[in-house]
């Protein structure tokens, strides 16, 4: 199994257009820069399917040799999307798409209602491109091309902001499981995880490789950075600080953090404090890496 990290940042990357604090500042001097979370991940190492479509894409595409067109042809290695969300940050590259000769997405069936009604990207895709939805359910398999299974479970009703006049679903936010044919290599991708629950202990026991929610670092950052009142539990995010304690307790897989929203201070340059995450087996995942299972 083969993953590219594409992107490692929340919402807005780092650094973002109109924010000038101190950890955007510094990745505009240092060059240290993070897009937005989304993920490539193949079985066989030429079918690859995106894990979520970031507003970054395109640039994330062309930094990505492996996704790279066959000469002479509009065909690239690229066989569908698979989103963990409905959130803008993980779907609007779906509309970067649209030059593809024909594209399939697998969400979730509230995901899919709101990709077709409150952000009707599945209407617009479809004056451009054939685009096949499919419906994904927590627990049930997906099997892909290249031998590439994903598994999917749900990780909670946390809907999108402009889907609130959408009904609760248990299963707005997912994450994935993925494995191969004929391997032992065991990933699982869970970029919003409001909680760990033991659906979460499930899809990591036996992995080789967990990247999971690092979206804040304490649950109060962003209330105190912002003077609002959101703490990261209520957004969909279990803060570093307390999921930390959960990786300790579950060793073997390496852990890595991504989503790192630009409050974070472990988004920047050589952070303070990643002793307690390498005493985890947990670091911060990075833009570009690939890792071979
Ligand atoms: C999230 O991860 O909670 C969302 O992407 C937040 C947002 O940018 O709206
Ligand atoms: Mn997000
Ligand atoms: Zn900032």
């Amino acid at each position: 199994m083969r993953i590219r990290v594409l992107g490692t940042a929340a919402g807005g990357g780092l650094p973002q257009w109109n924010c000038g604090c101190a950890e955007c500042a510094a990745a505009r001097r240092t060059g240290h820069a993070r897009s937005q979370d989304c993920l490539a991940v193949s079985g066989d190492g030429r079918a690859w399917y995106l894990v979520n479509a970031s507003p970054d894409l395109r640039t994330q595409l062309l930094a990505a040799p492996e996704l790279a067109p066959v000469p002479g042809t509009r065909d690239t290695p690229l066989r569908g999307v698979l989103l963990t969300s409905g959130e803008l940050d993980h779907t609007l590259g779906l509309l970067t798409l649209r030059e593809a000769a024909g594209l399939t997405v697998h969400a979730t069936a509230p995901v899919r209602r709101a990709l077709h009604e409150a952000f009707p990207v599945g209407p617009l895709l479809a004056a451009y491109t054939r685009a096949d939805w499919h419906t994904v359910t927590p627990g049930e398999p997906v099997e892909l091309a290249g031998g590439l299974r994903a598994e999917p479970f749900a990780l909670g009703g946390k809907r999108p902001r402009y889907a609130a006049g959408l009904p609760d679903h248990a299963d707005w936010v997912t994450g994935y499981r993925f494995t191969e044919d004929g391997g032992c290599a065991r990933a699982v991708y869970a970029p919003g995880l409001a909680d760990w629950t033991p659906a979460v202990d499930r899809a990591v026991a036996g992995a080789d490789l967990v990247l999971l929610d690092g979206t804040f670092a304490t649950a109060d950052e962003l209330a105190k950075r912002t003077g609002g009142a959101r703490r990261s539990p209520g957004m969909g995010h279990l803060a570093v600080r307390d999921s930390l304690p959960h990786l300790a307790r579950r060793p073997g897989p390496r852990y890595l953090y991504t989503h790192l929203n630009n409050t974070n201070p472990l988004a920047g340059h050589s952070p303070p404090g990643t002793a307690d995450l390498a005493a985890a087996g947990a670091a911060i995942a990075e833009d570009g890496t690939l890792h071979e299972l």
